[in-house]
């Protein structure tokens, strides 16, 4: 079938024009993986893109058009693709070993740079990933305190095992997920993070809280921010009431500053889940936190507490490739600012979109917080001014909840065909890497991105 005969839609033609490689993939991917895809976040309408190489700030695809990469290895990558100081960690690496099965001196530094960069980290436990270390942390957590609640705020990420399914992407009412245990549902309190309200109810009116988790940023990496104050109030609510504090700084950390979050908003919670940037844009991850609650795992030290050793295992946690990239890349977060040089471009990208939307007439709205940048499309066609656009304002229910997934697939196949690949928030992750070059190509291509999308009738209010 000829391409133009597929779709009215200029813009779909566009992408499907350039993008046929990836279309064929697609096809055959359909057939072998479900939804074609091996990630939900990455699912993109009519299709994705496939892949091929990266180099930096940008990444090219099967079809061999040139991208700014704003997806950074879903957040992994702080110091953009192929930087070479991990290139040579990790060529020199795999010629001494990929697995010794045996502990090793890289984990020793790699756990050490993590003690001095973040501040809550006396002990560090590693995983294979962000889901295994929020799932340990969680465990940690109900055992040290005796107790077997969690408290949760709606339409925050930590992974998809089962303790923290519902509320995160679906069934944001506390519904309980297809496959998920009710017992385990019935565990999680799910409360709403628009003000302290909520959970300062239920820590007052329960004695069987284990603990409070969350994004720092505010949900799914700042897409709702929290009110002013939160951190530190729900800081001093957990002390009052003997419950721990736990943040997920999967995203955040080594990116909302060196020692993440908790280090930018100056609250150190009891405990955190590392992953991501922690093993330098290789599979890994990190508990962090209290030497009380983390030596539970040593049997000597929980003894000598009389405490219960509690069984932490895992074929990868701390293997010698994504230690040697680890090391590298946390290296340079220690000796060089890499965090505020992303901020910096980040900063300049947000305004320069918001600047488009203003002289363009789009009542869209740009934030985002650190080196994230966000971008909400007004699904419903509230009045909003860009140039003053406040998220907060929105809360949870108009800004997440209100996501209409549709209108950012529109956005960002425009964006692919004229050059840049977003996340599907719409927004993105900038890496040191990025420069004002890639931010001027992004906002040429984002200038004609909206104008198709106004032209096509996607754009409300
Ligand atoms: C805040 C947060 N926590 C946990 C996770 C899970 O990490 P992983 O994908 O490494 O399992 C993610 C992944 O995006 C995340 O954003």
């Amino acid at each position: 079938m000829a391409e133009a005969a597929l779709t009215n839609s200029r813009i779909e033609t566009e992408y499907r024009n350039r993008t046929k490689k990836s279309a064929q993939l697609y096809q055959e991917a359909l057939e072998l993986l479900p939804a074609g895809l091996t990630h939900d976040s990455r699912t993109l309408l009519p299709y994705a893109i496939y892949a091929k190489r990266a180099n930096g700030p940008r990444k090219w695809d099967v079809d061999g058009n040139e991208l700014v990469d704003y997806f950074g290895g879903h957040g992994a990558l702080i110091l953009g693709h192929c930087h070479p100081a991990i290139i040579e960690a990790v060529q020199r690496q795999i010629t001494e070993g990929t697995h010794w099965g045996s502990s090793h001196e890289l984990e020793v530094q790699w756990a050490g740079l993590i003690k001095r960069l973040v501040p809550c980290a006396d002990r560090v436990r590693f995983t294979a990933s962000g889901t295994e270390a929020t799932h340990l942390a969680i465990r940690l957590m109900r055992a040290y305190t005796g107790k077997t609640k969690i408290v949760r705020f709606v339409g925050h990420f930590h992974g998809w095992h089962d303790q923290v399914a519902q509320g995160s992407t679906s069934h944001y009412d506390g519904g309980r997920p297809a496959g998920i245990l009710p017992g385990i549902v019935d565990e999680t309190i799910l409360v709403s993070d628009d003000d302290l309200g909520p959970v300062t109810d239920v820590l007052t009116k329960r004695d069987d809280v284990a603990a409070v988790i969350l994004e720092a940023s505010g949900g799914s990496w700042g897409q709702v921010p929290l009110p002013p104050g939160f951190l530190k109030g729900l800081r001093a609510l957990t002390t009052k009431h003997g419950v721990l504090l736990m943040f997920d700084e999967v995203v955040t950390g080594f990116r909302w500053s060196r020692g993440g979050a908790q280090q930018r908003y100056g609250v150190t919670p009891d405990m955190c889940s590392l992953a991501k940037i922690v093993a330098g844009g290789l599979p890994g991850g990190a508990v962090a936190g209290r030497a009380d609650i983390l030596d539970q795992i040593d049997p000597d030290r929980a003894k000598a507490a009389g405490r219960e050793k509690i069984a932490h295992q895992g074929t990868f946690n701390a293997n010698p490739l994504s230690a040697a990239a680890a090391i590298a890349t946390l290296s340079i977060v220690e000796m060089q600012d890499v965090c505020a040089t992303a901020e910096g471009t980040a900063e300049e990208l947000r305004a320069g979109l918001r600047k488009i939307l203003v002289e363009e007439g789009i009542p869209w709205g740009v934030y985002g917080e650190a080196s994230s940048f966000l971008i909400f499309q007004n699904p419903k066609g509230v009045a909003i001014d860009p140039a003053t656009f406040d998220p907060l304002a929105l809360k949870f229910k108009g800004l997440k909840g209100a996501k209409d997934a549709n209108l950012s697939h529109r956005l960002r196949i425009s964006m692919i065909a004229n050059g840049a690949d977003f996340m599907g928030a719409p927004g993105g992750l900038v890496s040191a890497m990025h420069t004002s070059e890639e931010v001027a190509r992004t906002l040429d291509a984002f200038r004609t991105s909206v104008r198709w999308m106004k032209a096509e009738g996607d754009i409300r209010g």
